[in-house]
């Protein structure tokens, strides 16, 4: 398995430009399967989630050409309605083809996405939804069955504001016989985009970005264009890593407005942080200072930052509180970063941090996607070599991010399968 060896210590400068939206891009994929015609979708990140999401919409019969940043599909048919257990478990974001396919197919067979090591991660509120759009649902041998011979309109309150849930059941809408409201949508900026690639396709749908969506069902989707969004926690990643490095890094190709609360926490620790409309730069003092930090869906602080400001917050003077509302299980990381010096106590959802002058480089492992990055920053921070392993994790969400750290001065470089690692030799511990 491949590592990540970080040398820390470099001053971050320079300018970086961000991807397209991993999670704006992988339901606006799965929402292909709502219409025929051919989808062309640009600013796709090349990571391996999208891959895998072109690998199903193939399994179920559609036309799938992705190459670097862009994607072809087209579903005239489809010749299974089943996402098989052994690619679902690799991507749980393969619960978005639950809607679309039960909506213009009337079935599907979807493996129950499972838990992950940021909580359990249930789709009870998406199957709920199904449910009162008319779809008979039941769970079998570790499958969602759902089937509809034609989904119909109707009120839908989510207990949660769920993200992939209000996309699938926004996305089944699309096609019900008459009218749906979502009450308590999640209101993430990725909901807006995959809304406005489904009305360019002839959907009816207004309100998506507030917490009240209303469908108006359609009989079919034509194709369409789109260019998907910037990714705006990879745009914050950055950010971070600028911070982290006491550096002066600027973002570009990124929406400032999508990450408000990132910003105000990043000023708040110090920071000198300039808007511009799509860019951001960011101006930092050798050490951040303290701050408490606690996540919220959109527009709150985003969970899938957490990790990161939580690294910061390891090198920052003084003591912060970071309070996780989002998942039941996201300080995994949290042992790792006490490997290279940290001082954080965790009690519930709560985990307090106080500030060290500096961390040291460690061999860590890496267990979520954003786990992973927070490692990457804090290695960036610390005195000598940073292993991260498992950074398959990585490769599922930040395309290409070695190149654009060094593109920033940072010394970073991919251990490719078994070699040695520096940082366990280094350190005298036997591989
Ligand atoms: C999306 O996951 C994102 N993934 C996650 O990003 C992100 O962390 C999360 O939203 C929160 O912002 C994609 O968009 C592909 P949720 P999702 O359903 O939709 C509970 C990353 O790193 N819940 O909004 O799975 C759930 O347990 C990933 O890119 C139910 O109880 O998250 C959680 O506590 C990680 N029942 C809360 O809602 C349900 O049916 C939020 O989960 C669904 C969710």
């Amino acid at each position: 398995m491949d590592r990540i060896l970080i040398t820390g210590g470099s001053r971050l400068q320079g300018t970086v430009r961000v991807s397209g939206a991993k999670n704006a891009a992988l339901p606006i994929l799965a929402s292909t399967i709502l219409g025929g015609g051919e989808c062309r979708v640009t600013n796709v990140p090349a990571v391996v989630d999208v891959v895998t999401m072109g690998k199903l919409l193939g399994m179920l019969g559609a036309s799938v050409k992705i190459e670097g940043n862009r994607a072809a599909v087209g579903v005239e048919h489809v010749h299974s309605t089943e996402a098989p257990y052994d690619l679902v478990r690799t991507m749980r974001a393969s619960v978005l083809v639950l809607g679309p396919l039960v909506a213009r197919w009337g079935e599907a067979t979807v493996s129950l996405p499972g838990g992950c090591a940021i909580g359990t991660r249930p789709v009870n509120l998406h199957l709920a939804g199904l449910a009162k759009l008319g779809a008979e649902v039941a769970i079998e041998h570790g499958y969602i069955r759902a089937k509809a011979t034609r989904l119909r309109g109707a009120r839908i309150a989510l207990d949660t504001p769920t993200v992939t849930g209000t996309e699938n059941l926004m996305m089944a809408a699309c096609l019900a016989e008459g009218t749906t409201v979502i009450e308590n949508a999640a209101k993430e900026p990725e909901i807006s985009d995959l809304a406005s690639f489904l009305v360019k396709r002839g959907a009816k749908i207004f309100g998506a970005g507030t917490d009240l969506i209303t469908v108006e069902g359609v009989s079919a989707l034509r194709g369409a264009d789109h260019e998907v969004i910037p990714d705006r926690i990879e745009a914050g990643t950055y950010l971070a890593a600028g911070a982290i490095t006491g550096g002066d890094v600027c973002v570009e190709g990124c929406r400032p407005e999508h990450l408000e609360a990132v910003i105000v926490k990043l000023r708040e620790a110090g920071a000198e942080v300039t808007e511009k409309k799509e860019s951001i730069r960011l101006k930092a003092p050798r050490r951040p200072k303290a701050a408490d930090v606690k996540t919220f869906v959109h527009p709150g602080f985003p969970t899938d930052m957490q990790a990161q400001i939580m690294a910061l917050l390891c090198v920052a003077e003084g003591t912060s509180v970071i309070t996780e509302t989002v998942f039941e299980s996201r300080f995994i990381h949290v042992p790792e970063l006490r490997r290279m010096g940290a001082d954080i106590k965790v009690d519930g959802n709560h985990a307090v941090v106080n500030g060290s002058s500096h961390l040291t480089g460690a061999p860590v492992m890496a267990s979520d996607l954003r786990a992973s990055a927070g490692l990457i920053l804090a290695g960036l921070a610390a005195e000598g070599i940073t292993e991260v392993s498992r950074v398959y994790h990585l490769d599922r969400g930040y395309e290409r991010i070695e190149q654009k750290l060094r593109g920033l001065g940072a010394s970073v470089n991919r251990v490719h399968g078994t070699a040695k690692g520096a940082a366990g030799a280094a350190a005298g511990i036997p591989s």
